[in-house]
């Protein structure tokens, strides 16, 4: 049987691993979820045929409720709203390594088995890190669900106070690697873990949370993978240090796109991102006259291109306008305009953010460009369309040294011959700052919700 199961395992994280390969395009994402999906069950049935399981009663109803739970939050959260459940799920991974690993002390201080020091490492390693992961992850919810100051919260002593927490985790887990006879001490450091999650992700600013739960997500693979060494289970070690490593890579793909540090999120970098708040106030705003389009005006320029790149942002997600926009390319595409999407790393609110819902929209992969891609081609462009994205195409990343986006890669929407952005004013975007772009000879505003006005410019092209 044990032969059987090494052989299963085996199977299941080649499952993962090819599934994570086939995660990194659009096209074979879907595949690639449901090869991954069929290794976590194989790796399931062969865990609950362990002959260490004494009952299957409580396994049952745990996986009946957990199912039951799982189903309706993921039918019912708005794609908008992802970025939290995702967070949740990360704190409940976390959540479960430590009470695992709190179980396991348990039964060896209980039982006949003896401590080793490598189990009582893991475990140490298994309840800190899952402590942490925890509470920062209700915290990292709480603030984008609205139920928690979504602003960077600053306390006196912030980063002594940590290390001084963190100094006394380690020198309590020491000593029960030295003296593994006791509990309390254990139940000491679970509990002050708990409180270190708190502390450490409290003080990140609501906007900059995607961040913060990515590498959330990492620390839950941690976690799993020193339950695996707990556990002597090589799948859950093979799986956590999958998570982890696909966390911590994801999360530095978000740092490079947003041209900030991991150490600038996570000590609270950008003071006011997100809420629009001084970094919109002070300094110097950009000037001159708006020129705005309506549905009309707009739908006569673009019967007159013959080539058209879209850029989505956060306000499509937020609009849900993405059918709409598909219906845009079809009816563009009807009149023989050649029509493609400009997608940048970190649009939106969630990695793949706009890939999701233009998919969803059924806009073929094929036309979704990245950003180094596409950039080479604004300037052989008619007309750019952006629908509800700001910062990604802020000019003032490329230039203005003062600007806290200064350095970040942006889309060259104002190399087109014409720019026409769509949102409802000209207020901010995340990272709190005007954009220059609004104010360029060669741009056009259509103002409005994006579903509203792009469905508008729909019924308008029509009739062109
Ligand atoms: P933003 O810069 O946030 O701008 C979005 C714009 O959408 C706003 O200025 C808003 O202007 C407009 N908007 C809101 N609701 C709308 C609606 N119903 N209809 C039309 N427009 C609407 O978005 P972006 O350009 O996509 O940039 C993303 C930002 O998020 C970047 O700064 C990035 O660093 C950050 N970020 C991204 C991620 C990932 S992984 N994607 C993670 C963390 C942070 P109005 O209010 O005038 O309409």
């Amino acid at each position: 049987m044990e032969v059987v199961s090494y052989l299963v395992y085996l199977i299941a994280s080649v499952c993962f691993i090819f599934g994570i390969k086939k995660l990194s395009s659009p096209k074979t994402a879907r595949q690639g979820n449901q090869l991954a999906a069929l290794g976590m069950l194989l790796a399931i049935i062969v865990t609950l045929l362990d002959q260490r399981i004494l009952t299957f009663e409580y396994i049952i109803i745990g996986v009946v409720i957990g199912s039951l739970i799982g189903a309706v939050f993921a039918i019912k959260v708005p794609m908008t709203g992802m970025p939290q459940m995702v967070g949740l799920l990360n704190g409940f991974g976390g959540g479960a390594s430590t009470l695992v690993a709190l179980a396991e002390y348990d039964r060896i201080l209980t039982g006949t088995d003896v401590f080793d020091i490598q189990t009582t490492i893991t475990i140490v390693l298994s309840v800190l890190i899952g402590a942490v992961t925890f509470t920062g992850s209700l915290i990292a919810f709480g603030k984008l669900q609205g139920i928690v100051t979504g602003k960077v919260v600053k306390y006196p002593l912030q980063h002594p106070l940590n290390v001084l927490i963190f100094l006394a985790i380690i020198v309590a887990g020491v000593y029960v690697v030295i003296n593994p006879a006791e509990m309390d001490i254990l139940l000491g450091i679970t509990f002050i873990s708990l409180v270190l999650g708190v502390l450490l992700v409290l003080p990140i600013g609501g906007a900059d949370m995607p961040v913060a739960i990515s590498l959330l997500n990492s620390y839950s693979g941690l976690a799993a993978s020193m339950t695996g060494f707990v556990l002597q289970n090589n799948m859950l070690i093979i799986a956590g240090a999958l998570v982890g490593a696909s966390g911590i890579i994801l999360t530095i793909i978000m740092c490079k796109g947003m041209n900030r540090s991991l150490m600038n999120v996570v000590l609270g970098g950008w003071a006011s991102a997100g809420v629009g708040g001084p970094a919109a106030a002070e300094g110097a705003h950009p000037k001159g006259d708006v020129k705005s389009v309506d549905a009309e005006e707009l739908a006569m320029i673009l019967d007159s291109a013959s080539n058209v790149i879209i850029v989505p942002g956060y306000g499509m997600a937020v609009a849900q306008a993405q059918h709409a926009v598909r219906d845009l390319m079809n009816i563009l595409e009807k009149k023989d305009i050649k029509v493609r999407f400009g997608i940048h790393p970190v649009a939106g609110r969630m990695p793949g953010h706009m890939n999701v819902l233009l998919a969803e929209a059924q806009v073929e992969y094929d036309k979704l460009i990245a950003m180094e891609d596409i950039n080479d081609d604004f300037p052989n462009t008619d007309v750019v369309i952006v629908i509800g994205a700001n910062d990604v195409v802020n000019p003032a990343a490329r230039h203005d040294q003062n600007s806290p986006i200064y350095g970040m890669p942006i889309l060259n929407v104002d190399y087109a011959k014409t720019v026409v952005i769509n949102k409802r004013s000209l207020n901010v975007g995340y990272a709190g700052i005007d954009n220059e772009l609004f104010f360029y000879p060669n741009t056009l505003m259509y103002f409005g919700d994006a579903k509203d006005a792009i469905s508008k410019l729909n019924n308008e092209l029509k009739e062109v």
